[in-house]
Parts: structure tokens; sequence; C-alpha cells
């Protein structure tokens, strides 16, 4: 939530700036904001609503030229997404500018202490507090480094604060607690952003920031420090993607883009994690196998669509090593007091790596000596550094605020770590894995025969334009798609949208049939006799009361004929890998409809890319 840039070097900082946030609005995008150093003051601008709005602004009134400057785009937290509450905020005087990922827990105490002391605050914002205190602080003699130092020591909660000195036109600081943050090296320039997309035109070498960390970028040099001030060091590394996968590429949307990305990116997430005779070789799994042998209870915890590629792996993990699994939102597992112990394997599934929820869930977990194996597509991000293994889905960056290369490559990890563990623990059998193994190695290119086969699923989505609300309903593996297809519609199309597990319709769900209603349903493949006809059984039900049934099943599979409005054929694959076929028509036309409605598909209203507040 929220992106932050800086930037000192030789380039006019406006424009770097600009373009950083320009990378950066998928992580909010209620109002933007910049300020540069121009002479001994600072210039700054800010504008509710999207980048463009700022933009417009610094067009008609063009900032000075300047070498040193930072930027924001904000996801709402204190205060009314207006001009007033963008960032950056001034201090007092107006000789600091800074900008702020986060939530400062103490504020209220903050801004009395502040207002009793002569300071006027003009937002309604806890970042304007920041500002203030770091200026009081300069005043009191040291410099930026050393008043961010003594500022971060007051705050509590969870912050990356990025600030400016008037007076010293020679470097930008930043510090970071439980909020992203990276540092990207130049010669002779150096960059600041929440994450590396802010900078990646200029420069793959990066510096991954630790918790409690200072860190002061001058044109030359980059300096870390705890906010004791003692010397400290970040992790440096090379971005093994470039400008390329930060644009659109022709697509309408970055969203369609990574959708139509997805068969490279399964393809490179499978990318020598086994041998040519099917053997599991996942090396960045640090635990050792005889520790693996000893876990007893597996849980998995992540949020919104990571927490579906979860509900898919327990389908999984328990099938292949008889292991128990549990799937559990984040916001939820510490406040129940969950029973972990040293054999507990907690497995954290976040695409940004920067999910706060999914971050307290892990420090909870190890805090209890439970083991923890991230499941990430963020390089350098917190959680994975903060796990004791990390498995990484190798998607490339995902810039549409609705994941779906995140999602397909998360269950890709999930598939590869559950037959790593069976692999390991001799539940299953070496034929038996690599049998699994060759049916992956296939999907890339069943993905590829589901996206030639787009217009279908586009035609659909003309059809349905002006539907109210949406159903679907799955089985087994089927359920966690349905769930996800239900929540790519309500975040894309702001239409009323659910997933049921369709053995539960008879409990209650079923009187939400009317004449008319969209209901999609997964069918499972026919290896599973019970499970399909089960499924069967249920969508004629809810054609007997009237709905209008989109039905995804294997094609060839003519039992399912007379009971679709509209059939969708899914390519043959094994019942625990379906769902990473069948997610693929859900993705299209939740896409497409949005678009049909008008709708900004990247952007949708009141989300953003990456949740790191509670
Ligand atoms: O970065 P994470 O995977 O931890 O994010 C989790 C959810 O916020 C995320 O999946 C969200 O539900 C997406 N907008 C769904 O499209």
């Amino acid at each position: 939530m929220c992106g932050i840039v800086g930037y000192v070097g030789e380039k006019q900082a406006r424009d770097v700036v600009i373009e950083g946030l320009r990378r950066l609005e998928y992580r909010g995008y209620d109002s933007a904001g910049i300020a540069v150093i121009d002479g001994g003051s600072i210039a700054s601008d800010k504008k509710a609503g999207k980048l463009a709005n700022l933009e417009k602004a610094i067009a008609d009134d063009p900032l000075p030229p300047s070498t040193i400057g930072l930027g924001h785009t904000r996801w709402a937290t204190h205060g009314a997404p207006n001009d007033v509450n963008a960032h950056p905020h001034l201090g007092q005087q107006r000789r600091v500018a800074l900008v702020h990922n986060g939530i400062i827990e103490n504020f209220a105490a903050l801004r009395d202490e502040l207002e009793r002391n002569g300071h006027e605050l003009l937002s309604e914002t806890d970042t304007e507090i920041a500002a203030h205190l770091v200026e009081a602080e300069l005043d009191r003699g040291g410099d930026l480094t050393s008043a961010m130092q003594v500022v971060c020591r007051r705050l509590e909660g969870a912050f990356t604060l990025v600030a400016i000195d008037a007076q010293d036109p020679s470097r930008v600081v930043a510090a970071r607690r439980n909020s992203p943050l990276v540092v990207g090296i130049g010669e002779g320039e150096n960059f600041l952003g929440s994450d590396v997309a802010a900078f990646i035109e200029y420069t793959r070498e990066a510096l991954e920031l630790g918790q409690d960390q200072v860190v002061t970028i001058t044109r030359d040099d980059v300096q870390v420090t705890d906010f004791d001030g003692k010397p400290a060091a970040g992790k440096r590394y090379h971005v093994d993607w470039d400008l390329s996968a930060a644009e659109k590429d022709g697509y309408d949307w970055f969203m369609r883009k990574e959708i139509f990305e997805q068969p490279r990116a399964v393809a490179d997430a499978l990318l020598g994690r086994h041998t040519e005779a099917g053997l599991l070789q996942l090396d960045e799994v640090r635990i050792s196998d005889d520790e693996l042998r000893d876990i007893d209870r597996v849980i998995i915890v992540a949020c919104g669509t990571s927490n579906y590629a979860g509900m898919v792996a327990k389908y999984a993990i328990e099938h292949w090593t008889r292991i128990p699994c549990e799937v559990e939102l984040s916001h939820e597992f510490r406040y129940r007091d969950p029973i972990l112990t040293r054999n507990t394997l907690v497995v954290a599934i976040s695409q940004s790596g920067e999910t706060a929820d999914t971050l307290m869930a892990i420090r909870h977990a190890r805090g209890q000596k439970a083991r923890v194996l991230a499941i990430c597509n963020t390089n350098g991000s917190t959680i994975p550094r903060e796990s004791d293994a990390v498995i990484y889905t190798h998607a490339g960056p995902e810039i549409g605020v609705a994941s779906t290369k995140g999602f397909l490559t998360q269950m890709i990890a999930c598939y590869l770590l559950g037959l790593y563990l069976a692999q390991v623990r001799g539940t299953k059998f070496g034929d038996e894995i690599a049998s699994v193994v060759r049916e992956l190695d296939k999907v890339p290119a069943h993905i590829q025969t589901m996206l030639d086969d787009s217009e279908r699923v586009y035609d659909l989505a003309k059809t349905l334009r002006d539907a109210k609300s949406v159903l679907f309903l799955g089985r087994h593996a089927g359920f966690p798609v349905a769930l996800e297809g239900a929540l790519k519609l309500k975040e894309l199309a702001y239409i009323h949208a659910e997933g049921f597990a369709a053995g539960e319709l008879k409990h209650g769900p079923i009187a939400l049939i009317e004449q008319d209603l969209p209901v999609f349903c997964v069918v499972p493949p026919r290896g599973r006799d019970q499970l399909h006809d089960k499924m069967i059984s249920a969508i004629q039900e809810i054609r007997a009361r009237g709905a209008r049934t989109i039905v995804l099943a294997e094609d060839g599979d003519d039992t399912v004929t007379p009971y679709a409005d509209v059939l969708i054929p899914l390519p043959q694959v094994p019942t625990l890998l379906q769902p990473l076929v069948a997610v693929i028509p859900l993705q299209l036309f939740a896409c497409e409809l949005a678009t049909a409605m008008g709708h900004d598909v990247d952007q949708p209203r009141n989300l953003a890319k990456s949740v790191t507040v509670e």
C-alpha cells in the first residue's frame, strides 16, 4: 500500500520520481505527490486522484529543476484522499518534506505533543507528525540521518519513511519498520523505492534492507544503520527481470498481459526443480530432510487469492504426504492462539512478500518455534527474509492488482512442495511422483490451449454485461477455483459474486437461484467418478430452478452437455491439477467483463496491490 520513490543523482529528479510513481501506482492510487529541493527550499505539489492529476498539475505549473527529490502514490489510511492529506508532508518551517507508507500507531499522542509545542498540523494524516518531528530534531542540530534515527525510535507501528532536508541537497534519508523499502544502486546516482519497479529503468542492482534500519543515499554512496545509528549492512542482489517486464507490451491492461504470460510463468516456476527422471530438487528449501521427516502438521497462512492457492495445496499435500494440513487466513491465525510446535511447518504464501497480516502470522509462528517456509514471488521482500526457507515462484513482476500468474505459480510451488515432502518421507513411490511431474510439465501447453480459446470467454462476457450477481460452484480442488472466480469478479467488475462448494448448495445457497442467474460450474474430471457425478447432480438441481449454467468440464465429457447453457472445455489433467487450467477462463471472463463495463482493470477501486497494513 502506497508507493514511495526517492532519488539523488544527476538527472532531473521530477522526471525520475514521476516515472517511478507511474511504475508503483498499482500500490495505491488515491492521490500522488512530489517534492524536490530548489536552492535551499522545498518545492512540492500533490493532488488527489490518480497520478495523471499530479502530472497535469506539474505540466501547468512546472517544478524547478533539481537533482534530488521524492514522491508518493497513496492508499489512504488516515484521512480522506484529498489534496491536503496527500503526501509529501512538510515540517513546520517547510524545511523537511517526507512521505510515508504504513500506520504510525502512536500518532495521536505525538500529535498532541506537537500541538502543545505550537506546531500547526494541516492534515488528518499520521504522516505529517513524522515530518514535524524530523524537522524539530534537525533544529536541535545534527543531520537528516541522525534526526531520522531519533524519530524512528519514538514511532510505533509500521512505516517506511523517506525524507529530504531543504538545507542539505546531498542526501535522501529513509527508514523502514514492517513496511517495504529497497535501494537501487546506480552510477553517480542512487534510488529508493517501495519495490524495484520504481527504478528498474535505470539500474537492476538493488540492496535489500533489514527491519528497523535507516538508509542514507547520496550520489555516490549508500549508508545503512540501525535506529540507534550503529552501522548495519543491507543485502545486495541483482534483479532478474528488466523494464520490458514492467510494461504493458501492447496489451490494454497489465492483467491481460499477465494472464497471457502464464504458460511462460508456469514453465519458469517448474524450471530446474526436478531431474529428467522426475526427482524433485528444491535446493532453496533450507530445512533438512530429517527435519522435514519430523513434520507432523502443515499450516498454510495466506490472504485473498494466495489463500485459495493454499486451499488447493491442502488437497495435494494431504493426499500425497498424509500429513494433516490446515489452511488459515493470516489475519485470523495468531489471534486464536494456535497450537504450534517445532514439528509444525507453517507455509506462508504471498505474491508480494509484504502482506502485513501474513508477516505477522509468520512472526507469531517463529516465536512459537514452528518452522516457516515462504512461497513468494518477490525477491528481497520481507516474508521470505523472515522465513526459514523459501520457494520463489518466478512469475516475474505482477502489476495488475488482481493476481493471476501469481496464483498459478503459487499453486505450482505448492505442488512441488507436496511432492518434495512425499519424496523425502517416502509416502509416494518415485514413479508416482515422476508421473505427477510429467503432468505438471504439460501444464504450460494446456494453459496455452485455454488462452487460444479466449474469444469464447470474451463472447460470454458480452452476454453477461448486465448481470447483477454471478455464482461459482466447485467441489474438491475445484472449490477454491470457484472462490477465486468470484473474487476476480468482485474486485474487477464490482458485482456481487460468490463461490460455493457445490455440496453446500442444499444447505442454504440454493435459495439464491432464480431465473437466468449465471452460475459457473467447475466439474471435476471423470476419473473421480463420485465427485464428477455429484457435481452433475448439483448442476441439474440449479438448472431445474432456472439458473443459466456455464459449465467448465473436461474436453470430451459428454455427460455434461445436456445441462450446460454454455460449455467451456478444459484440457484433460488429473483432478488435483485441474485448478491450473480451470481458473484461466474465469480470469479472462473477469478481465473482459470489467473492460466492457468501463472499469480500470489494473487499478480497481479501493484496492492496492500489496496490503502492507494490518
Ligand atoms: O501479496 P499477497 O499474495 O500476500 O496478497 C494477498 C492478497 O492481498 C491478494 O491475493 C489479493 O487478494 C488480490 N488482489 C487478489 O486478486
